[in-house]
């Protein structure tokens, strides 16, 4: 049987007749499915990705001329405000949080390629005493953030979570949260959706065959957000249980503190519509974005936008000039989600990733390219700073809240390794703060180092449960002046123990 004449009549007028090359040797399934999966808009999109792509293995645009660092009255900061400013920011986002109007969405469709497991990365378990994954420490967090809230406005209140996968993550997402039950978390309140998907195509504006009948897919970036929240009516959703503000947020950063109340307080007492957290930039070079003000436009500028010697500029009283990293943590109300999915979303541009991709090659063999070979096109969710009325910035210290889980651990930086160093490094910190001290199987105390950096092994390991502590608060009561071995692991059984005793 042959392809219907106008399907094989319009793929070749665009370029993409080749997609059919192996028709003869599949089976009425696979050619059902093959012409189901051809997206609309095929061509354009190929003619547009191969020209995205020279250009980007052209020139990179410099902003340099055109930026300017974010004005001081935007940029809130963890490190520079006084603990009464803090505990303001912290209250009011508690009792947001009390009235049922702040959700978290996490942002996990993402094929984590280079962490290179064949499952989503949130359910990634980076060795850590407890053997917990990044979606149960994610869920505990929520739990424990609903607890504080609810005691101190004396409540029951939730925050629902709502979790963007793609084809890629949606099902084995699903299955885990089902093994896992929910990590107790009442399941009316996990929503899962669904990204699209965008054609990989190569350098000459060709899509990509995976497989004989299968063009090569991959997520249109986590700024696909906007149109997902659309495809899938999740602002009715959130409309519906009356949530105002959004915490989003990146599958990976295991120090994430999930609808932070203080950095939600912040921009709530600040009139904002739009936020980022940031962390200061650790040097000059380090590959990433910095949140800053391009023609009088709040956006994010890559590392590659900027030349070296304006990446390097200090400011008068010492830190750099551009130093707001962007760590993918932003706060939103729904009003503005609203705006930006029905009104701006088309105009948002297409970001260029040259990958390495399988295909099948003309023989019908596939192909797994040791050089990168295809053009992918993805949405950033960052994208959208400029449509903001009222952007405002919040920097956090990043040993606190920032280390992400990118890499294999035979890299370098933003591996398991690191991560978990980072979360034990932390722990270990609020223990101390709490007066805790450690003794090794000798019952020899562990010389204490309190000025620990989140890259070393702290001295000894104790890992806090986030339903015992969200952010160090309330250990004193198990700790203080008491003596613990190391490795420990502090945690609900662990808490009535030591209540008993
Ligand atoms: P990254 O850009 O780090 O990509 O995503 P990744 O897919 O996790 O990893 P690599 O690049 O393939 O190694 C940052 C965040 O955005 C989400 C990811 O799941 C992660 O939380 N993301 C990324 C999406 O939700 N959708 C996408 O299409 C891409």
């Amino acid at each position: 049987m042959d392809p219907p004449e106008e399907v094989r009549a319009q793929l070749e007028r665009c370029g993409q007749g080749h997609l059919l090359r192996f028709w003869a040797e599949l089976d009425t399934a696979q050619r059902g499915a093959l012409l189901a999966a051809l997206p609309p808009g095929l061509g354009e999109h190929c003619r547009q990705a191969a020209a995205a792509g020279a250009r980007q293995r052209g020139q990179h645009e410099r902003l340099d001329g055109r930026m300017e660092p974010l004005p001081p009255e935007l940029l809130g900061s963890a490190r520079r405000s006084g603990p009464a400013a803090l505990q303001r920011w912290e209250a009011e986002g508690l009792h947001q949080i009390s009235q049922n109007k702040v959700a978290v969405l996490l942002l996990a469709g993402g094929q984590g390629t280079r962490l290179g497991v064949s499952y989503p990365k949130g359910m990634y378990n980076v060795g850590l005493p407890s053997g917990k994954n990044l979606y149960q420490i994610q869920a505990e967090r929520i739990r424990k953030v609903e607890q504080l809230a609810g005691k101190r406005h004396h409540c029951k209140c939730v925050i629902p979570w709502y979790i963007m996968t793609s084809e890629f993550t949606l099902g084995p997402t699903e299955e885990f949260f089902v093994q896992h039950n929910y990590f107790n978390l009442d399941r009316c309140n996990v929503v899962m959706f669904e990204q699209r998907m965008l054609p990989a195509v190569t350098f000459d504006g060709k899509a990509i065959l995976e497989e004989k009948g299968k063009i090569s897919m991959a997520p249109d970036g986590n700024g696909g957000l906007y149109r997902a929240l659309m495809d899938n009516k999740i602002l009715d959703d959130m409309k519906q249980r009356g949530i105002q503000y959004v915490h989003v947020y990146c599958v990976d950063n295991i120090l994430v503190k999930m609808a932070d109340p203080v950095f939600i307080g912040f921009c709530i007492s600040k009139g904002a519509d739009c936020g980022a957290k940031v962390v200061e930039k650790a040097y000059p070079t380090e590959p990433v974005g910095v949140v800053c003000c391009v023609d009088g436009v709040y956006q994010v500028v890559e590392y590659s936008e900027i030349s070296p010697e304006t990446a390097q500029q200090q400011r008068p009283e010492g830190g750099l000039v551009f130093s707001a990293g962007n760590i993918c943590n932003h706060f939103f109300t729904v009003e503005f989600l609203e705006i930006v999915a029905q009104k701006w979303e088309s105009q948002l541009k297409h970001h260029v990733a040259i990958k390495k991709v399988p295909y099948i090659d003309k023989e019908g063999n596939l192909v797994k390219p040791l050089k990168p070979n295809g053009i992918k096109l993805e949405k950033f969710v960052f994208d959208v700073f400029q449509f903001s009325k009222n952007f405002v910035a919040f920097e956090v210290l990043r040993e606190e809240e920032f280390s992400p889980l990118k890499n294999a651990d035979t890299a370098d930086k933003n591996t398991p390794t690191t991560a978990r160093q980072a979360l034990l490094a932390q722990h270990y910190r609020w223990a101390l703060k709490a007066g805790a001290r450690f003794v090794d199987e000798n019952g020899c105390r562990i010389p204490e180092k309190p000025s620990l950096s989140g890259t070393e092994d702290p001295p000894a390991v104790c890992e806090i449960s986030p339903l015992v502590s969200y952010f160090g608060e309330g250990l004193e009561v198990y700790m203080k002046n008491k003596e613990f071995p190391s490795p420990f692991v502090l945690d609900e059984n662990k808490v009535e123990m030591l209540e008993n005793s």
